[in-house]
C-alpha cells in the first residue's frame, strides 16, 4: 500500500479490519501452569501465608524470588500497587507537614498515597521522557520536601540518575512508583532498584498480573521491617511468623493488605514469563519506532534497550493534527478488540493525568479536614494543582497519541501498524 494512498476517513481503502488484540500484557501469556498452581494450592486448603492445614509458603518464596528478580534485599508482598504504596509512605514515616515531590504524569493512587498520610503532594513538571523532570524537581524544594515519588510510565525509566542524585544531596527519599514497569531497565538496572523503596502492581492491566496484587521492595532493612508491619498487623514478624513486640521503632498501625497464597502462587508463575512478555512488547515498539525514524517524533526513551514496551507515545506538531491522527488511525483499522480503548489522545487518559484527577485539583480530603487544612500543612496550603501547573506536561499531552503495544502482537500486527503510521503520517503532519 503507498502511503499517499486517500486515508480511510476520507473514503480510501483501510490497512486493516481485524482489531488488534487488548492491551492485558500478561494475561495473554496464561496457560495452564497458572491453573495447576491454583489448584495446587485450592487442594492445600491452606490459603493464608502464615498457616493452614498444610501451607506452600508461596508469598514467602515469591517475595525472595521477586526481590531476586529486581535485584534487591528484600520484599513485601502486597494485594494491590495502591496500598503497596500506601505502605511505602508509612515505612518512611512521611506525614503531616511533609511535602512529597510527584510527577504530573501518574496514576491517582500516587497523588492519594501522599494525601492519605496527611503529607501535601506536590507536582513537578517533566521533561521529554514524560517523567519528572530533574531539574524542575530541584525548584520545587523546600525545607519540607520529605521524599521524592517516581512514577516509570508505560514502561519508561526516565531521568532517575539525576533524581536519586539530587534526591540524596538534599537528605530526601525516593520511592518508585514501578506498576507500569516491572521488569523494565535502564543500563542494565531493574525499575524498583534505584530509590529507597519501589512498589509494584499484578492488576490486570499489567506486565504480569495475577487479578490483583502488588509488592514492595527494598535493600533497607528497618524499611523492611517497618513496610512488613504497615502491611500486616503494625508489628514486624521473625522467621517463625510471630510478632515482634519489642522494638517501638516497628510498631505502628497495619492497614492489612497481605497476599493470598493463591494469589502469590498465580503471581510466580507469571513472573517466570515477565522477561517473556516484556520482551515481546519491548521488540514490538522498538520495530515501530526504527520504521518511522524521521517520520514522527516519539516519547524520549534514556535507554531503549530495557524499555518495558507497553505505551507507544507519539507526538506531533499541534492538537489538531493530533487529534486528526488519533480518527484517521481508527479509521485505518488500527483498534483494539472488544472496547480496548487505543489507540488514544493523551488528553483524554483520565486519572493518569494530574488535571484530569477532580479530587486533586478541588483538594479534597478522605474525612472532614483535608491535608490541606492541617496546621501542620499552612505553609502548603496554597499549592495548587490546576491545569498550568505542568506548562511542559501540558503541552507534550496537548499533542500526544498513545498507543498501548500488545503483548502477543504477530509480525504482522507489526507491519500493518507501521503502514497505517506512515499512511496517516504523510496525510496529517
Ligand atoms: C502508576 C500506577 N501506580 C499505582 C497503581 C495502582 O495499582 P493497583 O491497581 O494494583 O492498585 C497503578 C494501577 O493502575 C498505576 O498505573
Amino acid at each position: 500500500m503507498s502511503v499517499n494512498e486517500k486515508l480511510a476517513i476520507e473514503g480510501g481503502t483501510p490497512v486493516r479490519t481485524k482489531p488488534l488484540p487488548q492491551e492485558w500484557c500478561g494475561v495473554h501469556h496464561m496457560d495452564e501452569q497458572e491453573i495447576e498452581a491454583v489448584v495446587r494450592i485450592c487442594k492445600s486448603r491452606s490459603l493464608f501465608r502464615y498457616y493452614g492445614l498444610d501451607p506452600q509458603k508461596e508469598v514467602a518464596t515469591l517475595e525472595k524470588e521477586f526481590a531476586a528478580s529486581v535485584g534487591t534485599q528484600y520484599a513485601v508482598a502486597i494485594n494491590s500497587g495502591t496500598a503497596a504504596l500506601q505502605v511505602a509512605v508509612c515505612a518512611l514515616g512521611i506525614g503531616p507537614g511533609d511535602e512529597v515531590l510527584i510527577p504530573g504524569y501518574f496514576w491517582v493512587a500516587t497523588a492519594g498515597a501522599v494525601l492519605r498520610s496527611g503529607a501535601i503532594p506536590v507536582l513537578v513538571d517533566c521533561d521529554n521522557t514524560f517523567s519528572m523532570d530533574p531539574l524542575a524537581a530541584a525548584r520545587k524544594i523546600t525545607p519540607r520536601t520529605k521524599a521524592i515519588l517516581v512514577v516509570h510510565m508505560g514502561g519508561v525509566i526516565g531521568h532517575i540518575t539525576e533524581i536519586v542524585a539530587l534526591a540524596r544531596r538534599h537528605n530526601l527519599q525516593v520511592i518508585e512508583d514501578c506498576a507500569q514497569a516491572n521488569g523494565a531497565t535502564q543500563h542494565g538496572v531493574k525499575a524498583g532498584a534505584f530509590g529507597d523503596i519501589g512498589i509494584f502492581s499484578f492488576q490486570t492491566n499489567k506486565h504480569m498480573t495475577s487479578g490483583e496484587g502488588g509488592m514492595l521492595v527494598t535493600n533497607d532493612p528497618h524499611l523492611h521491617r517497618r513496610a512488613f508491619a504497615v502491611h500486616d498487623l503494625g508489628f514486624p514478624r521473625n522467621e517463625a511468623g510471630r510478632l515482634i513486640f519489642d522494638d517501638p521503632s516497628v510498631q505502628l498501625w497495619g492497614i492489612g493488605c497481605r497476599m493470598s497464597e493463591l494469589t502469590a502462587a498465580f503471581a510466580r508463575v507469571q513472573l517466570g514469563k515477565l522477561d517473556r512478555i516484556t520482551g515481546a512488547m519491548r521488540s514490538a515498539k522498538n520495530r515501530i519506532k526504527k520504521a518511522l525514524e524521521g517520520v514522527l517524533t516519539f516519547r524520549e526513551v534514556p535507554d531503549p534497550e530495557g524499555d518495558g514496551g507497553s505505551f507507544l507515545l507519539t507526538m506531533l506538531p499541534t492538537r489538531e493534527k493530533s487529534l486528526r491522527f488519533v480518527e484517521a488511525l481508527r479509521g485505518e483499522g488500527i483498534v483494539a478488540d472488544r472496547g480496548g480503548f487505543y489507540p488514544i489522545h493523551m488528553d483524554q487518559w483520565g486519572l493518569h493525568i494530574y488535571y484530569n484527577a477532580t479530587n486533586l485539583v478541588n483538594k479534597r480530603g478522605i474525612s472532614a479536614i483535608s491535608p490541606w487544612q492541617l496546621a501542620e500543612n499552612r505553609a502548603s496550603a496554597d499549592i495548587s494543582y490546576a491545569k498550568g501547573t505542568c506548562p511542559h506536561l501540558d503541552d507534550l499531552l496537548s499533542r500526544t497519541v498513545l498507543l498501548c503495544i500488545a503483548s502477543n502482537l504477530t509480525d504482522d500486527d507489526v507491519a500493518d501498524i507501521i503502514t497505517a503510521y506512515r499512511k496517516v503520517a504523510a496525510a496529517v503532519c
